[in-house]
């Protein structure tokens, strides 16, 4: 088999403990005028105090958005635009989880292209460029800091909408763990569980044809050499850190792996993309409330059940980088070791085993599959090909915490 590799990242991508203090001078290369998102809770710590008055000694005015909302409501991005406009940047900066970072790419889109966010949901709809971003995470979990995705919460809309575009891949990503190390148990577990499906869906993808238009016909081109090298290494990372993370906030090792994992896991489906797991979690969320890790973590173990046979070799490899022993056992062995492995891990920082017990209602079971194939630039990232019906069973699995056979 030919291999085929391509990777879409920021231009410079700086982690380790400390790092945030490489911000201002960062900025300084890319504008004087400095727009910041984030939410109110980080704007009163006086680490982000400190990255302030860093951008301020670099020359550069600066003007925050703290009202950042979780799960990013279409008013909060109305709120912030606004805010920015009477400001007039020329470079915007998100400092905080997800959300923050997620706004901070839909306010440079908005800032440099203008007209209604809806024009860009979808892919490739942003039509250029847009003014440069930083990105700075205070969770290890989204990956968004190297991303070329932002996903919103529209009230016209049951289920969550993305903007995917090579375009609004941040200039810079600066990722320092200690910004993570104020991370409650659960929002760690959550958030890492998140990562580590990343990783999984984007090493398990569909491998699409090798033609020259792959990367221009799609913004996540399936399993690929190169993401590849990075979806291992962040199983690798998390696989041996997030327990530890979870129980132990102030283990710095712990933390440092899960945010080289995180951000690893950005890199690989950044460009590979995620698959059904993802797929699913979209119309759970919306009728559970919950998380969009926890959904994912729930729905990984079940997935790959139902992927298993078409990517055997790869979950062994999963396995291997989840510290299973190799020596005598075979593929197939080792295949069956990684969702044992994957579903260990997340009972340990207690993800929920089964939808029930994340409150799904069992006569949503059908609604919920016929939704989840909606989200097709996921659905078609299958290694295995989907349909309503073979959704239905891995969701019924799901829902019992049987195996998705049984449920077929
Ligand atoms: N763009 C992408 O590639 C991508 C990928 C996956 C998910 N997402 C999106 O990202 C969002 C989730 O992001 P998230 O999981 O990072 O959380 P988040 O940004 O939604 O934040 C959740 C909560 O955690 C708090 N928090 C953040 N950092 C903290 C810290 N260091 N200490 C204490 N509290 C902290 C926040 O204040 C907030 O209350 C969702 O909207 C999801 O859809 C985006
Ligand atoms: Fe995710």
């Amino acid at each position: 088999m030919t291999q085929i590799g391509a990777l879409r990242t920021p231009r410079n991508i700086i982690f380790g403990k400390g790092q945030r203090g490489a911000l201002g001078l960062a900025a300084k290369s890319l504008g004087s005028r400095a727009f910041v998102c984030t939410d109110p809770r980080l704007s009163a710590e006086r680490d982000f105090s400190a990255m302030i008055d860093d951008l301020k000694a670099n020359g550069i005015a600066v003007h925050v958005y703290d009202q950042t909302v979780a799960e990013l409501p279409l008013t909060c991005l109305d709120e912030c635009i606004a805010s920015a406009k009477s400001f007039g940047p020329d470079l915007v900066i998100g400092i905080g989880g997800g959300s923050c970072m997620d706004l901070a790419k839909a306010a440079a889109v908005m800032l440099s292209h203008g007209g209604n966010i809806r024009d860009y949901y979808g892919e490739f709809k942003v039509p250029g460029p847009v003014m440069p971003l930083i990105a700075v995470p205070t969770t290890s979990g989204t990956g968004s800091e190297v991303t070329p995705v932002a996903v919103l919460g529209d009230p016209e809309r049951t289920m969550k909408v993305g903007i995917a575009s090579p375009h609004i891949i941040a200039h810079t990503a600066i990722c320092d763990p200690e910004l993570t190390y104020s991370c409650p148990p659960a929002l760690t577990a959550v958030s890492g569980a998140d990562a580590l499906t990343h990783a999984i869906e984007a090493f398990t993808a569909i491998r699409k044809p090798e033609t020259p238009r792959l990367v221009h016909e799609h913004v996540f081109i399936g399993k690929n050499a190169l993401s590849d090298h990075h979806a291992l290494l962040a199983i690798k990372r998390i696989a041996g850190s997030l327990s530890v993370a979870v129980s132990k906030g102030d283990d710095e090792a712990a933390r440092e792996d899960m945010m080289l994992g995180a951000l690893s896991a950005g890199l690989a489906f950044g460009t590979a993309g995620t698959a059904a797991a993802h797929a699913i979690q979209y119309p759970v969320g919306a009728l559970t409330h919950t998380a969009h890790g926890t959904g994912v973590a729930l729905l990984m173990p079940y997935v790959m059940d139902f992927n298993r046979a078409a990517r055997v070799s790869e979950f062994a490899q999963i396995a291997g980088a989840m510290g299973a022993a190799r020596k005598d056992a075979a593929d197939e062995a080792l295949s069956f070791a990684a969702i044992e492995a994957v579903k260990t891990l997340f009972k340990d920082i207690k993800i929920p085993a089964t939808l029930a017990e994340l409150g799904l209602p069992e006569d949503q079971l059908e609604w919920t599959a016929e939704q989840s194939f909606t989200a097709q630039r996921l659905i078609n990232n299958n290694p295995v090909p989907l349909d309503v019906k073979k959704l239905h069973h891995i969701i019924t699995a799901a829902y019992h915490g049987s195996s998705v056979k049984a449920a077929a």
